[in-house]
């Protein structure tokens, strides 16, 4: 395998995020850098099917080793959802505001509060398919707190700790979350990797 590899993704946050975290043996690719300007549909109806599809679209059309991300936020009280839909819970618009102001509603009167990130990477070299997850548990409050972050941070918190991750702020928050747990784990096996 060659060093470049594609993150099937144009989100400067997670492109930097990864990038730092493999900086010495691999050449991070952002969709941008291969001129890949598809919005490739996520069609999947589960986490690690709509990572796998991302990541198949790149190795198809450009032959190239590549990997991709999906999160949810999964709560205990409504079955795991928002789940794999924690974009569009309130509707196409991708939203913020109006998502989790529907999943406080939904949540409204309910005893169970438990919650968990969870991010699932599909990564494909050499036409081999691997998967990494990360989760963090932890519970929704029931009204928004802090002004960092993005998506659900403002009424997530993980556990261990008493403020929500939009109060915790990044630093603290790339150090536990899901999607730290999961690029650590597709980086401890890219370094395992000799080539
Ligand atoms: P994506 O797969 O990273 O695009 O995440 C899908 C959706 O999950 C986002 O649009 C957010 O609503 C939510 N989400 C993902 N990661 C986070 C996070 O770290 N904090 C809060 N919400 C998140």
């Amino acid at each position: 395998m060659n060093n470049q590899l594609v993150f099937a993704t144009n989100n400067r946050h997670k492109l930097e995020e990864v990038s730092a975290m493999l900086a010495n043996k691999h050449q991070i690719l952002s969709l941008k850098d291969i001129q890949c300007n598809e919005d490739i549909p996520e069609t999947g109806t589960t986490l690690e099917e709509n990572a796998l599809i991302k990541a198949q679209y790149v190795y198809q059309h450009y032959n190239m080793n590549c990997f991709a991300d999906d999160t949810g936020l999964e709560v205990e009280a409504l079955n795991g959802a928002p789940g794999v839909y924690s974009a569009r819970y309130a509707g196409e618009g991708h939203d913020s505001v109006a998502n989790m102001k529907k999943l406080l509603s939904e949540l409204e009167g309910k005893e169970n509060r438990k919650a968990r990130f969870r991010t699932v990477i599909a990564l494909i070299i050499d036409g081999k398919v691997y998967q990494f997850e990360g989760i963090v548990n932890g519970h929704i409050t029931t009204s928004k707190h802090g002004t960092e972050g993005f998506g659900y941070d403002p009424v997530f918190v993980p556990e261990g700790y008493e403020q929500t991750f939009a109060e915790l702020g990044n630093e603290i928050k790339n150090q536990i979350s899901h999607r730290a747990r999961a690029v650590k784990a597709l980086v401890e096996f890219l370094n395992k990797q000799s080539y």
